[in-house]
Parts: structure tokens; C-alpha cells; sequence
């Protein structure tokens, strides 16, 4: 871990951990109109919820042959948040909700049931599976007190990997997100009465009057960030095993727009993966960057003496197009969990990692190129306006058409100066050159981080799945407003 940094190390930090690019400008500050705007909130004394509560995952559902078949409550429910109880948003009146484990091949069929009284829908992130009728269809929209039923087939090459669900009606997302929406997915061949991995879904919520706080329209220009970080809907929870032994986390950023700069300095951390990329090779990393919606496969040896696994302070950069000097959107330093050896019962032994099939679209011909610019401008509900090639979300409009066997290139723009995580759903991306620089290896995820004023370049296989779906800003506030596109690949 202390020695030289590996090829593959460089990778991991070279396509995760760049930094952003502070854009100046001084102009009028917005300190008057934030504080009137928090004036005008419950101006309850709050209080946070401790940490240091007990280790604690989420249920499991497991497919049986070759079936996962499950209902998915929506509703409000009192949850307790480590030492504190909040009125929160539930599936099955649990936050995370239940672990769905399946295997590649199974169906997956959710009777999504809304108990709000706003609409919702569900989206099962990162999940290389068809988007049409009543599969992952982000444009279905379920009214309050209606059901819908989700049937998803993934295909018998479905790669391993960590993915998650969320809502995804669009306007509300952030909103219920933020509320406790979100539980993990996890595909894999294993038994996991042999080799039970730890889920780890990190969130982040702030607690106002005994519920989760409504935002500002400036919190949503920026993106939320929740005042307490929780690791499966606790503060710092402790996580105990024999010292020496290895624990395989698998992480989850289910953040609305906190990235998390994980910090694995005093840990024996060996990465086995992002998103539904499996390596051949563990990366011994210092570092990890997971964007909102990023996930990874990481396995930690217990270390000797209580360590804390820290996301660090993090700056997205500047809202507004700069003209608010000096207010960035800075996350501070936050534990996602601590470790400690103790006596609890030896983990048991860890499976390899199978490695997915990974082609490299490198060194494959390219079919098409397109550039897509996100931006941001004057107008709209929060002040600015979030766009994708000039244009904010219209659900009837197709505005990337691709063709089935094809493979593309798409250079992602980012015009602005605020960091944006690019995310498209159902194909995966490669990520050839971030930051002006070449990546090395095979790097693929479903969500890539595109830095305030750069570029990022990518290989994307449209190899299945005929339809229509979209691509947008991982920042759920600005997917909100509107930095979303649709996708019909045909
Ligand atoms: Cu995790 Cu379109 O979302
Ligand atoms: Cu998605
Ligand atoms: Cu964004």
C-alpha cells in the first residue's frame, strides 16, 4: 500500500481524483439573500444524529430460480437515524431499502407502490437491461396511491457488479432522493452464506423539526449536500472484525450530490472494481473518488487500532456562472464509517473477483462521434438554467439518436463552473481522455466526472437494448432543472 504507485493505481486516481477547476470572478455576494432565505425556515433547534451507532445492513432479497420477485412500498415512515428518529421517505419502511441480490439472467419484478402524494417512479441504476415498456423506463410515472410493475430481464451476461435503485420521476428526484429513497442493488454468482460482502450505501440528509429539511433555490443551484453523512442510514456507524481479517465493502454513492473523496490512508484498501467494472487485478489505492452514483468493490483489512474511513473536503466549484465570488460548493470532511478490531466472529474467506467481460472500445473502429456541452444560464425557477447542448429536458424530444451495433464517441463538454457527473443510462461508458489527458487501461462506469471547464471523451458499445432512454447530470438538483437529454437507440 506505502510502495510505488501502480499502473492501474494511476489510473484509478487518474480518472477519479481530478480536481476542479476554480473559475474566478468576484461579483455581488449572495450572503443576504442566504440568510433571509434560511430566516425563513423552521428555526428549530435540530439535532444531528450522533455517530458511532452499531453496524447495521440493509435486508437481503435474494433471486430464486432465476427469479427476484418483490413489492416495493413507497411511503412516509418515522426511521431511526443512529440516535435520533426522523420522519423520512421509505421503500418498505426502511432506509437504505432492501438489498436486491440476483444473479446475471434473473428477472427482476417490482410492484412499485405509491404511498406519497406526489408521483414517483423507479430507475435501477447502472443495470445493463432493456429501458422500453415496463422495464427501466425513467418516463414512467406512477401516481399517488397507484402501483406499476416493473419487469427487468437482465441478460444471462449481465456483468457483476454494485448498482442501486432510486425514484426518477423527473423534478422530484433530488427531493425524494434527499428523503431516504435508494437501496442497492448487488449482481453477482456468489452464495452469500459463504461470502456475505458488506453493503454499504452512503447518503446524506439534513434533519430539521424531526424530518428531513426542505432546500433553497440556491441549495438546488448548487446541488444539496445533507449536514450528516450515513453509512445505511447511520453516522459513522462501527464496523468490527479481528484484526488482519479482510472485510469486502461494497460502496455506494447514493449521495444527491456529494461526492465522495474516500481516503483509505492508514487502511489496507485493495480496489476490485467501479460501477459493473470487475479488474483482473486488485489497485492498492490511497484514494478513491466515487461521484454521485458511482459505486465500488473495495476490500479493507481490519487494521489494529480504530481507523475511520474519511470522505474528505470536497469543492465542486461555483454556482451562478461565478458571479457569486467566493460561494463554492464545498462538502467538509466527513467519516463514513469506522473499523475496529474487536472479537466479533473471523469474516469469512473472500471470493476472487470474476473479472467481466471488457472489451476495449480503444482499439476498436468508431461508428460516430457527437460532442454534448453541459452548461448553465441566466433564468429559470432557481435563477440559473441547466443545459445539455443549449436545451433544457423535453420528454418528447430525442436528442442523441444511435443505432443498434453501433459504437460511438462522445467528447462531454463542461461549460461551466461547477463540476457535473455525466451519467447514461443502460450502456457503459469507457472513458478514453479526461482532464486533456489519455487514460491508461480499461476504464468503464455509468457515471463519469466531468470537471468545471473541461472535457471528457468516451467509447460507448450500443450493442443491445432498442428504445428510448435518457443521459444527464448526476447532481439530482440539476437533472431536476433540467440537464437531461433522451436517448433513442434503434
Ligand atoms: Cu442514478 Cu438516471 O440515474
Ligand atoms: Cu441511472
Ligand atoms: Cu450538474
Amino acid at each position: 500500500m506505502t510502495g510505488g504507485i501502480t499502473r492501474r493505481q494511476a489510473l484509478v486516481l487518474g480518472s477519479v481524483g481530478v480536481g476542479a477547476v476554480v473559475v474566478g470572478g468576484a461579483g455581488f455576494a449572495l450572503t443576504e439573500l442566504l440568510s433571509s432565505e434560511q430566516q425563513a425556515g423552521p428555526g428549530l433547534p435540530d439535532r444531528a444524529p450522533a455517530a458511532g451507532a452499531a453496524w447495521q445492513e440493509p435486508d437481503v432479497l435474494t433471486s430464486r430460480d432465476g427469479v427476484l420477485d418483490l413489492e416495493l412500498s413507497v411511503a412516509a415512515a418515522d426511521v431511526a437515524l443512529g440516535d435520533t428518529t426522523v420522519r423520512m421517505l421509505t421503500y418498505n419502511g426502511t432506509v437504505p431499502g432492501p438489498t436486491l441480490h440476483l444473479r446475471p439472467g434473473d428477472r427482476l419484478r417490482i410492484r412499485l407502490v405509491n404511498g406519497l402524494d406526489e408521483p414517483t417512479n423507479l430507475h435501477t441504476h447502472g443495470l445493463y437491461v432493456s429501458a422500453e415498456g415496463n422495464g427501466d423506463n425513467p418516463f414512467v410515472s406512477v401516481a399517488p396511491g397507484e402501483s406499476f410493475a416493473y419487469e427487468i430481464d437482465l441478460p444471462g451476461d449481465h456483468p457483476s457488479g454494485v448498482f442501486w435503485y432510486h425514484p426518477h420521476r423527473h423534478g422530484v428526484v433530488a427531493d425524494q432522493l434527499f428523503a431516504g429513497l435508494y437501496g442497492a442493488i448487488v449482481v453477482d454468482e456468489e452464495d452469500w452464506s459463504i461470502h456475505p460482502p458488506r453493503v454499504v450505501v452512503v447518503s446524506d440528509v439534513t434533519v430539521a423539526g424531526g424530518a428531513v429539511a426542505g432546500v433553497t433555490g440556491f441549495e438546488r443551484m448548487l446541488g444539496r449536500t445533507g449536514e450528516t453523512l450515513l453509512a445505511n442510514g447511520r453516522p459513522a456507524p462501527v464496523l468490527r472484525g479481528p484484526a488482519g481479517d479482510a472485510q469486502r465493502l461494497l460502496l455506494i454513492n447514493a449521495c444527491a450530490s456529494r461526492y465522495l473523496d474516500l481516503r483509505f490512508g492508514g487502511l489496507d484498501a485493495q480496489v476490485r472494481g467501479v460501477d459493473s467494472a470487475r479488474w483482473a487485478e486488485p489497485v492498492s489505492a490511497d484514494r478513491l473518488v466515487l461521484a454521485p452514483g458511482n459505486r465500488a468493490d473495495v476490500v479493507v483489512t481490519m487494521p489494529d487500532a480504530a481507523t475511520r474511513l474519511i470522505a474528505a473536503e470536497y469543492d465542486r466549484g461555483q454556482g451562478a456562472g461565478g458571479m457569486m465570488g467566493g460561494m463554492d460548493a464545498v462538502s467538509p470532511e466527513a467519516a463514513v464509517l469506522a473499523l475496529e478490531p474487536g472479537a466479533a466472529a473471523p469474516a469469512s474467506a473472500i471470493a476472487p473477483a470474476t473479472p467481466n467481460r471488457l472489451s476495449d472500445l480503444g482499439a476498436v473502429g468508431v461508428d460516430a462521434t457527437r460532442t454534448l456541452t453541459m452548461s448553465m444560464g441566466m433564468g429559470g425557477g432557481a435563477g440559473m438554467r441547466f443545459l445539455i447542448d443549449g436545451r433544457g429536458f423535453a420528454p418528447g424530444r430525442v436528442d442523441q439518436s444511435v443505432r443498434i451495433g453501433s459504437v460511438e464517441e462522445w467528447t462531454i463538454v463542461n461549460d461551466s463552473p461547477m463540476d457535473h457527473p455525466f451519467h447514461l443510462h443502460i450502456w457503459p461508458m469507457q472513458v478514453l481522455r479526461q482532464g486533456g489527458q489519455d487514460v491508461v487501461g480499461v476504464d468503464v462506469r455509468d457515471v463519469v466526472d466531468v470537471p468545471a471547464g473541461s472535457a471528457v471523451t468516451v467509447r460507448i458499445a450500443f450493442d443491445a437494448f432498442p428504445g428510448r432512454t435518457v443521459y444527464h447530470c448526476h447532481i439530482l438538483d440539476h437533472e431536476d432543472l433540467g440537464m437531461m437529454g433522451v436517448i433513442e437507440a434503434s
